[in-house]
């Protein structure tokens, strides 16, 4: 790929690309909605990313293409603080806005783009934008950022200049992915381990439903606005930071407060979710697998019934999987509202799994949905 990029970035710009760098994509395996609750995730990042080649130019303007669209956005440097009509380009604007908020002297550059991550799939295909404008420019000017100042740089991004409220998880999973790790984080004090996958003869897929995700943004922020609202209400007994300091049991003798069975629904898919992150470390640690996929199903359902943001799609994927023999766990992964699915599906299967699958899903959704077999891979590099 770095090959084409250089030779795509000559045929674009004239002249040579000085650095080109990826940076991966993200599956999350259990802890969904749960980083802006202030509770466990357990991302990986996935071999899927974003490539990016880039070269300085004297005319004070940024420029950005990417291969996976026709238009090439153009930024005067002065104006980097305004959001585009482009939507993709938005990410690398937002980056670089930040760090010429900081005082970094960051001028004219070129930029080209390719990503492999279906876009709007619910793997991270926008984080990984970020983190990898965010990675490039920091290795290329030396601006001294570490990893983590470059995570939350880029989620300043996404909340600030996007308007999406979200939470650290895919910025942080795609900047400190490690080949054949799950990285188990904290979301509140951000301490975090790192895992070994070891799958044994299991192989994770990644089905992606094709379902467009419509008014996914503003519904996310809905959610994370109910949660709000749950904490408010446990506030009046208890003193919380965030919804994920309770367990089950604490949650049973002070949920009362909550009197909207919406926002109850939602607090308590959350303070559960947590708790079977912390049941699912312990599964992977001890290569428990079936009881990790039995906790993967137990996510799907309280992500369906009580945070309401799985639907047909991802509901037939996940149907299908739980009648399938050799699937041992299976449910949504990322925001949800259409997007991936992943499944723990026993190795040799593979084939006799797409087929089933595809002929199960087409015949109840009209189409077909995309079957990956994926690796674990590392954070970003300078290639
Ligand atoms: C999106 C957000 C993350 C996280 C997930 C749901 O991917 O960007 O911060 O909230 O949804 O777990």
């Amino acid at each position: 790929m770095k090959l084409k990029l250089e030779e795509k970035f000559a045929g674009q710009y004239h002249k040579n690309a000085d650095a080109v760098y990826f940076t991966p994509g993200r599956v999350n395996l259990i802890g969904e909605h749960i980083d802006y609750n202030g509770g466990l995730v357990m991302p990986c990042a996935i071999t899927l990313g974003t490539w990016i080649a880039i070269a300085p130019n004297a005319d004070h303007k940024f420029r950005f293409k990417s291969l996976n669209f026709d238009a090439q956005t153009e930024v005067e440097s002065n104006k980097i603080h305004e959001k585009n009509g482009s939507l993709w380009a938005n990410y690398p604007i937002g980056v670089i806005n930040e760090f010429i908020k900081d005082g970094k002297e960051i001028t004219g550059l070129d930029f080209l783009y390719y990503g492999n991550i279906p876009i709007g799939s619910g793997l991270s295909s926008s984080a990984s934008i970020e983190i990898a404008t965010a990675f490039a420019l920091n290795h290329y000017f030396n601006l001294g950022y570490d990893k983590l100042d470059l995570v939350k740089i880029a989620k300043r991004v996404e909340n600030d200049f996007i308007g999406l409220n979200s939470g650290i998880m895919d910025q942080f999973a795609v900047a400190f992915g490690e080949q054949d790790k799950a990285i188990v984080l904290d979301c509140e004090s951000l301490k975090y381990k790192m895992v070994d996958v070891n799958l044994g003869n299991y192989v994770l897929a990644i089905i992606n439903t094709k379902k467009p995700r419509e008014l996914a943004d503003s519904k996310y922020n809905e959610r994370v606005q109910e949660c709000q609202t749950a904490l408010t209400l446990l506030n009046e007994e208890i003193k919380l930071n965030n919804l994920c300091e309770l367990t089950a049991e604490k949650f049973a003798l002070h949920n009362h407060l909550i009197k909207d069975e919406t926002v109850l629904n939602r607090a308590t898919h959350v303070v559960k979710e947590n708790d079977r992150v912390h049941l699912a470390a312990k599964a992977l640690n001890s290569g428990a697998l079936e009881e990790f996929g039995r906790l993967m199903y137990a996510s799907h359902q309280s992500l369906k019934e009580l945070y309401e943001v799985s639907g047909k799609e991802l509901d037939t994927v996940v149907d299908f999987c739980s009648g399938y023999e050799h699937v041992i766990g299976a449910r949504m992964t990322g925001a949800g509202f259409g997007g991936c699915a992943i499944a723990l599906l026993k190795k040799g299967f593979e084939e006799d799994f797409a087929k089933g699958l595809t002929d199960y899903y087409v015949e109840r959704i009209g189409y077909s949905a995309e079957i990956y077999v994926s690796e674990i891979g590392n954070g970003p590099v300078r290639l």
